[in-house]
């Protein structure tokens, strides 16, 4: 047992057994990270470790697409000016510039390499909206399958390309050494090989000039989530124990619409694309008023911080006694099957024809603004240690990322980390023994964390409920243990409670509210909070600075 708010140093897991030698090693494997292995590989020995199958991350679920300015009537500061404002005043200018700048070259590179985006006019291909877009940007595949269709191209170009892929492979923790001149630098990870139940079959050292992490986001944290089961913080927890910054972690974007499948529903839900909204359906309450009127100018393509925040608090006032969920009226879109094939299959096996029928929907966690502190080139506090895609907080999303522009910043940043390291690696550090004593919180914990972080850390937050998120959170904490039996969902509930207890208490020491962080009892943004929270594991603790 151990104290109170003590968090894991390491993940407890067997003695290392094996040990390989590569130039990088990949941590994660959707669009940010195969595009990282894609790029580095022509030169140098890729070893890509993923904790399930290739595509069982975010990406492949992902239905809107990527936004990228293609259409002449458009332009670069449009797209910039968008983020900007979704971003709620946490951007990057600088960063949000490059990746605006880079974003069309990134879907002519994934039509080189085989990706079907769906056809039309600019450039070959269809343009949609979402919210808080100014113009027609988001390129697609499939109608609602663009994630498929961008994990589909990277997951054949990386193989064709020679990555070693490793799958069942989950990364536990930093290994740690030191420079000829003294700087702590990575020298690889610690990696459990897993069956296909999730128990440890052995454990091994990638060692390694360079660790990229690319594992994504948390929104398994969360009890209802659009994110697959893989989705648990694993890096970003990683990243934090061994001291490296985490930044933002209490921006979790709620999409507004996930298919509402009942009051108890819990895991990943369906996604109902924005594009649906892009396409003209609107929002209605239970009594059948609209829900964004007068919200917001763009209405129901307001950002989608707004339109969540104006979800949850319809749903707080229960019109006509229904206060769990709202509708989606897409009766108005014509060939609805057709433009939105997954999500015409997910609402007919719920009973509803989206064609003839309202859909009930509800937010759920979708998508994490913040993540470990790094540039777009995908460079941390920590020499050696790179991070990419939606693990990163590279000040592309601000408070609030603008929608689409997640699949753009995975392919764009993670090519970016993979040429810079075929262009230099950082040079190979001998290796610092620690004699930190690995725990684990068992996964039994997983439920108990998720129900507190939806009830508690969810769109609309209270002083009251983010402090029993708090109380609920230590309890578990109270419960680590070296004796754990370390398995799968052992590993990820740990990197879960580590995640939670970031989130909680940066969500706490945020006074005011702001793009996806919003509090009930300071109802604006405030000048005085314009700037980041930082967060990070510091001798079993989580210390969150500003
Ligand atoms: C959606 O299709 O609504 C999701 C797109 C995104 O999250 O970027």
């Amino acid at each position: 047992m151990s104290a109170n708010n003590h968090i894991p140093q390491q993940l407890a897991a067997p003695e290392p057994t094996w040990s390989v030698e590569t130039d990088i090693v990949i941590l994660g494997s959707g669009a940010a990270g195969l595009s990282a292995a894609l790029a580095a590989r022509p030169v140098r020995d890729v070893v890509l470790v993923t904790k399930d199958t290739l595509d069982a991350g975010s990406t492949n679920w992902a239905q809107g697409g990527l936004a990228a300015v293609l259409d002449p009537a458009d332009s670069l500061d449009n797209h910039v000016r968008d983020t900007l404002e979704a971003g709620a005043g946490l951007c990057n200018e600088e960063a949000v510039r490059t990746l605006v700048t880079e974003a069309p070259t990134a879907i002519r590179y994934l039509m080189q390499l085989g990706a079907a985006f769906d056809a039309g006019a600019i450039e070959g291909v269809a343009l949609t909206r979402e919210g808080g877009h100014s113009h027609r940007r988001i390129v697609h595949a499939g109608g609602d399958q663009s994630g498929a269709e961008v994990q589909r191209t990277l997951d054949e170009s990386v193989r064709l390309a020679g990555v070693q892929v490793v799958e069942r492979a989950f990364g536990l923790d930093l290994v740690l050494g030191e420079t000829a001149d003294g700087q702590r630098a990575v020298a690889g990870v610690k990696v459990a090989m897993l069956d296909r139940n999730g128990g440890v079959q052995s454990v091994g050292i990638v060692h390694a000039s360079a660790v990229i992490i690319a594992t994504g986001g948390y929104g398994q944290v969360y009890a209802s989530t659009s994110n697959p089961p893989a989705v648990t913080g694993d890096g970003i927890a990683l990243a934090m124990r061994a001291g490296v910054e985490a930044s933002d972690l209490e921006f979790i974007q709620f999409h507004p619409t996930v298919l509402w499948s009942g009051s108890d529903a819990h895991g990943q839900q369906a996604l109902i694309s924005e594009a649906v909204r892009g396409e003209g359906a609107i929002l209605l309450d239970a009594a059948g008023k609209r829900v964004m009127q007068g919200v917001h100018p763009q209405e129901d393509l307001a950002p989608r911080d707004v339109v969540a925040a104006a979800i949850s608090q319809r749903m707080s006032e229960a019109p006509a006694g229904v206060g769990d969920h709202v509708y989606l009226d897409a009766r108005g879109i014509e060939n609805f099957d057709e433009r939105f094939p997954s999500i015409t299959a997910s609402c007919i096996a719920n009973g509803i024809d989206p064609a003839q029928e309202l859909i009930p929907v509800a937010p759920a966690a979708h998508y994490v603004c913040g993540g470990v502190k790094a540039t777009l080139d995908g460079e941390t506090s920590l020499r050696g240690l790179y991070v990419v895609g939606e693990a990163a907080c590279t000040g592309v999303h601000g408070a609030n990322r603008l929608a689409s522009n997640s699949l753009t910043e995975g392919v764009v940043a993670g090519t970016r980390v993979g040429r810079a390291l075929s262009w230099a690696l950082p040079e190979k550090v001998d290796v610092i023994e620690s004699d930190v004593q690995g725990e684990l919180i068992d996964s039994y914990h997983r439920s108990a964390l998720r129900n507190a972080m939806s009830r508690y850390v969810g769109v609309l937050r209270t002083p009251q409920g983010l402090n029993t998120a708090s109380t609920i959170l230590s309890t578990l904490a109270a419960n680590s243990s070296p004796t754990v039996v370390p398995t799968r969902k052992a590993f990820e509930a740990t990197n879960m409670l580590t995640i939670a207890m970031a989130v909680v208490q940066s969500a706490q020491t945020r006074t005011e509210s702001r793009g996806c962080h919003r509090r009930t009892d300071f109802e604006e943004p405030l000048t005085s909070w314009q700037r980041h929270l930082l967060c990070r594991v510091v001798d079993g603790h989580m210390e969150v600075t500003q």
